[in-house]
């Protein structure tokens, strides 16, 4: 049988209820949890595979017939367990609005253009060292309607599912030096400082690469006390 987990749960962890971020007020426990045993159907998870995914599901930037517009980026980085050690074999699911702001999704009726040449959806297995490389645009900001003039600062969701369900983590990563932070709930759900900045990828010159892209690194890490904070969304 697989090695169970700390039940600990992370620091870093978001609290359910978070008021400022409303839509939590509805949908965090009003009871205490119950607590159930860890058994297969907790510490073992799918397995995915390098055939399973394609390469060209990693290229944002690449699945229609012209490229979309925007500031093309690659974000690179690497998938760490509680001990530090690379997570192989582990499927990142991506999506995010276009450089616009926009998504395609029906409750997303916002004044700003769809660009016919992006999606927002990708995927990417992580190698034998844990790391993984995608290509796509800089997400814009967009506003929500938590509250008055709520804007999201520009970020990129993601979903990774690590060895078992336990260590599946659903987060949003942020960029550098945004001037939204202090007014976005979600981002400041997570109540450390220190935890927050996990969120936020970093500018890496030697990602970067001349003349076609501007490169990010954005290791995350699935639990323990440098867990990357998952998304209450
Ligand atoms: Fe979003």
């Amino acid at each position: 049988m697989a090695d169970t987990y700390s039940r600990a749960g992370n620091a870093a962890d978001p609290p359910s209820l978070s008021p400022d971020y409303r839509s939590t007020v509805l949908r965090a426990p009003s009871r205490p949890l119950v607590v159930i045993p860890q058994t297969l159907s907790e510490i073992t998870g799918p397995v995915y595979g390098h055939s399973d995914v394609s390469p060209g599901e990693a290229d944002l930037t690449k699945q229609h017939a012209g490229e979309p517009l925007g500031e093309r980026i690659i974000v690179t980085g690497r998938v760490l367990d509680e001990a530090g050690r690379p997570v192989p074999n582990t499927l990142i699911e991506i999506w995010q609005c276009n450089a616009a702001g926009r998504y395609i999704h029906e409750t997303d009726q916002h004044p700003a253009p769809h660009d016919p040449n992006f999606t927002g959806a990708g995927r990417v297995v992580t190698d034998d060292a844990g790391r993984y490389r995608y290509t796509t645009v800089k997400p814009g900001a967009y506003p929500w309607r938590n509250h008055h003039n709520a804007w999201r600062p520009a970020h990129i969701h993601l979903s990774l599912f690590g060895p078992s369900f336990l260590t599946r983590l659903v987060t949003q990563m942020y960029f550098p030096g945004d001037p939204l932070f202090p007014f976005d709930p979600i981002f400041n759900s997570v109540t450390d400082a220190k935890a927050r900045e996990r969120m936020i990828c970093r500018f890496d010159l030697d990602t970067t690469e001349a003349e076609w892209a501007l490169g990010y690194v954005f290791n995350v890490v699935l639990r323990g006390p440098a867990a990357t904070p998952p998304d209450l969304d």
